[in-house]
């Protein structure tokens, strides 16, 4: 259909018709509502002067962002906040959710790590795909992003990441490549920054060699909001969709018409964001939607609703997925705006809230808890200190486009009263201010009051103004009055329950004082009341770091590389990001990736691993409740790499890898079996000189644990490898010449005349390992140049 299109529309549909639309052609294709974002939907009100709605938007439900999802190690928790979204943008009218970012947390000082799952790629494609297939099986499409390498605010439109072919394969491109190749989303976002020189909306090799030739993605590239620098060159490289519109159409008909640009090339763009159009429009909802800013009388672009369209290919949620998340029928998403802002927002508000609580929950991470002094107990007599601002305005998601005006809002105290027994006496006294405002007499009555107590919950945490996009911090720290605070109020003597706030890795200072530390990072709307259920016990904390918690900042890997300088962003640290770091140099850490533990204990046994076929393993043990309270654990399963060769150096590959996870839910004394499989892929690492994935042969070990630094079982294991020989040449050393099946019996017999039967001098050999074979003709060795060329001809002939 997009073919029988005049140039000028298809031109016209590889750009947006606003803020938030596509172009429709009427009778062709209809036009599509996108929307923020990752952890609710951020549905600009159309009556309202914030066109981005970043302010101010539709009322939706603000689940936790992926900072605190990702603590839940829970691919179906996920999955389910993905079916609610979608419902959420249906009755909203938004058919694409411009969500999961799956970019890796590099520094934590990135100002969007909030927005991010995870340090480690393995974690944050399960966990994105489970999003994205979440959202998509309500009919509506998901958008990953930012692709890729953007892990910094710091001058993210221009910055150039130059980062080597192997730490993009192993550590930035992974999670979108799990995503693509198993969930199959609907569009991808290419990022704002350079990578290695070339804008990501302009590199062919990322948007079409690697992403649709090789991972196999089907759908639509769309830019980051004002990614786009060339349209002719974007276009050309993979980009089907630039967004917003910059009014640049003519610039892509004039280059097919001087041949910078295939016809061909507009006609695929545009046919597939009419197919995406196609599939996931909903019906127009304002007037004007999908009409260009400036071409509203060329053909009244767009502003019927289409009602063929409307009840296209894909529309329809799933019901089994939407039968448990309160889908209202398609009516009632007339006119969402009006519902939404009449309180009848056309899906059920409370089961999302409790969705959103449930999430709370399941991921806020139990730092540390001496004594088990958590759970508190509601029965007992006993005097508690609730302390801190943060208890009572709570800090539940971070700024900018992700941001969501809530349902509802849940705070901590409230809720912490309502749970207390009869007998426990509570007070409250705010200790700060949020703005960072000095107050002595706020911070003495906490401390007075924490003095009085048996036990302080101190709610600490980083401000809005700390965390936002656009802006990296420039530090871990609390602000100075709240950790002048902590010091006080531990010092009372008074036994302290530090309950933390944050999207950002905070640092430690302070910390070794407390008793307990419950994170709950920016747990959503419903987060109060999750904190206060978990305080007191009604449920147990059962969220894991995805982000190591260093001593300090100057500890962490991209300490002296972020956020680079003169316009570059050198990722020098390589794949040694996170715990591959960490571990790798046995640095120590406040909290190890993966850390966190329940108000039970755990044992790991029987552990059995099996050959499966070629470089498969089949992993399965056994995880008890050993403790007297029900539980969650998250069994971790990491594959450890020995040195590569006897001649490797210790940094030549990360201590160990994340493979695999899986949460079991236990009563006290129940067990469950944990299962993985290893394919070919889990054992190998990105080989630069062969362009691949290479697995060598070797032994090593698979850990199953519950952190990084918590292996409690392991087996060793043994792989032929994957049978690749790299080929020999006269630049090849001796070493690899000697390493060769071929090459190593042929040199050493070209080398036997020349040494008469007599063993070389072992300072000859250390010498003679690292030079080419070709340099072995200044010595007298017997190898002259032609029989150098010689060995090179007959090493060639057998194939490697
Ligand atoms: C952000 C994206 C977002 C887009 C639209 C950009 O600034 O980087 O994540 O989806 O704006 O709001």
């Amino acid at each position: 259909m997009v073919r029988e299109l005049s140039l000028a529309e298809q031109a016209s549909l590889t750009s947006g018709a606003g803020m938030w639309e596509t172009v429709a052609v009427p009778g062709a294709v209809p036009a599509l509502t996108v929307s923020d974002g990752p952890h609710g939907i951020r549905r600009p009100d159309p009556d309202s002067a914030d066109e981005l709605g970043i302010s101010e938007s539709i009322p939706a439900t603000c689940f936790p962002p992926a900072v605190t999802l990702g603590c839940s190690w829970d691919p179906e928790l996920a999955r389910r906040v993905g079916a609610a979204l979608a419902v959420e943008a249906r009755a909203l009218g938004v058919g694409v959710i411009l969500g999961p970012g799956v970019n890796i947390k590099r520094s934590p000082l990135c100002g969007r790590n909030f927005e991010y799952f995870a340090e480690d790629p393995y974690h944050a494609g399960v966990l994105g795909a489970a999003l994205v297939t979440g959202i998509q099986s309500g009919g509506v499409g998901a958008c990953v992003k930012h692709f890729a390498a953007n892990n910094q605010e710091t001058d993210r439109l221009r910055v150039d990441a130059d980062v080597d072919e192997q730490t993009l394969r192993e550590i930035y491109l992974p999670a979108f490549e799990r995503i693509v190749r198993e969930a199959r989303p609907a569009a991808v976002m290419c990022s704002y920054n350079k990578l290695n020189g070339t804008y990501a909306s302009q590199l062919r090799w990322l948007l079409t060699a690697l992403l649709r030739d090789e991972w196999g993605f089907d759908g639509v590239v769309v830019s980051d909001w004002g990614a786009v620098n060339d349209r002719v060159a974007a276009l050309a490289a993979g980009l089907d969709l630039e967004m917003p519109p910059t009014g640049t159409d003519e610039q892509i008909v004039d280059a097919v018409h001087d041949g910078r640009l295939s016809a061909g090339a507009v006609a695929t763009a545009a046919g597939r964001v009419a197919a995406l159009a196609h599939r996931y429009a909903t019906t127009p909802h304002a007037a004007g939607a999908g009409t260009k800013p400036d071409a509203e009388d060329a053909a009244g672009v767009g502003t019927k609703p289409d009602a063929e369209h409307a009840a296209g290919a894909g529309t329809k949620p799933d019901a089994e997925h939407a039968a448990g998340v309160g889908t209202k029928p398609d009516a009632e998403h007339a006119a969402p705006a009006d519902a939404a802002r009449a309180g009848t927002p056309g899906w059920d508000v409370d089961a999302h809230h409790a969705l959103a609580a449930e999430v709370a929950r399941s991921s806020a991470v139990l730092l540390k808890n001496d004594g088990a002094l958590l759970p508190l107990d509601p029965a007992a007599a006993q005097r508690i200190a609730v302390l801190g601002e943060l208890a009572r305005t709570p800090r539940y998601q971070g700024g900018g486009s992700s941001h969501v005006t809530p349902t509802r809002l849940d705070a901590a105290w409230p809720e912490l009263r309502r749970l207390a027994g009869e007998r426990t006496e509570l007070t409250f006294a705010a200790g700060y201010h949020l703005d960072g405002t000095a107050d002595a007499e706020l911070a003495a009555a906490a401390v007075g009051a924490a003095a009085g107590a048996d036990v302080a919950v101190l709610f600490l945490g980083l401000p809005d103004a700390a965390e936002s996009e656009g802006v990296d911090r420039t530090s871990i720290d609390l602000p100075a009055d709240q950790l002048d605070l902590l010091r006080r109020v531990t010092g009372t003597g008074t036994r302290v329950v530090l309950v933390l706030a944050g999207g950002g890795v905070l640092a430690p200072d302070g910390w070794w004082d407390t008793t307990a530390i419950l994170a709950g990072f920016l747990p959503g709307q419903a987060g109060g009341t999750a904190l206060a259920q978990l305080l007191f016990g009604v449920h147990a904390p059962a969220g894991r770091l995805t982000e190591t918690i260093p001593l300090r900042l100057a500890d962490t890997p991209s300490y002296l590389h972020f956020p680079g300088r003169d316009g570059h962003v050198r990722y020098g640290e390589g794949r040694y990001v996170g715990y591959r770091y960490f571990d790798t140099v046995e640095r120590e850490v406040a909290y190890p990736f993966g850390h966190g533990l329940s108000y039970t204990t755990f044992e790991y046994h029987d552990l059995d691993v099996r050959a499966a076929g070629e470089n498969r393993w089949r992993v399965e043990a056994t995880v008890t409740n050993t403790g007297d309270r029900f539980g969650h654990e998250v069994a971790q399963l990491y594959v450890a790499f020995p040195a590569m060769t006897g001649d490797a150096f210790p940094g030549d590959r990360p201590r160990h890898e994340l493979r695999g996870f899986a949460k079991v839910a236990l009563a006290p004394g129940e067990s469950a079996p944990v299962r993985f499989e290893l394919a070919p892929r889990d054992l190998a690492e990105w080989s630069v000189p062969r362009g691949d994935w290479q697995i060598v042969a070797g032994g090593f070990t698979v850990e199953l644990g519950a952190s990084s630094r918590d292996i409690r079982l392991r087996a060793e294991l043994t792989t032929p490898g994957d049978g690749y020989v790299p080929p020999v040449g006269p630049m090849s050393t001796v070493t690899e010449w000697l390493a060769h099946p071929v090459g190593g019996p042929l040199f050493t017999a070209a080398l036997a005349p020349a040494l008469d039967g007599q063993p070389l001098d072992p300072a000859l050999v250390a010498l003679a390992r690292s030079l080419p074979l070709a340099k072995l003709s200044m010595f007298p060795v017997g190898l002259t140049p032609a029989r150098i060329a010689d060995l090179v001809a007959q090493v060639a002939q057998h194939p490697s």
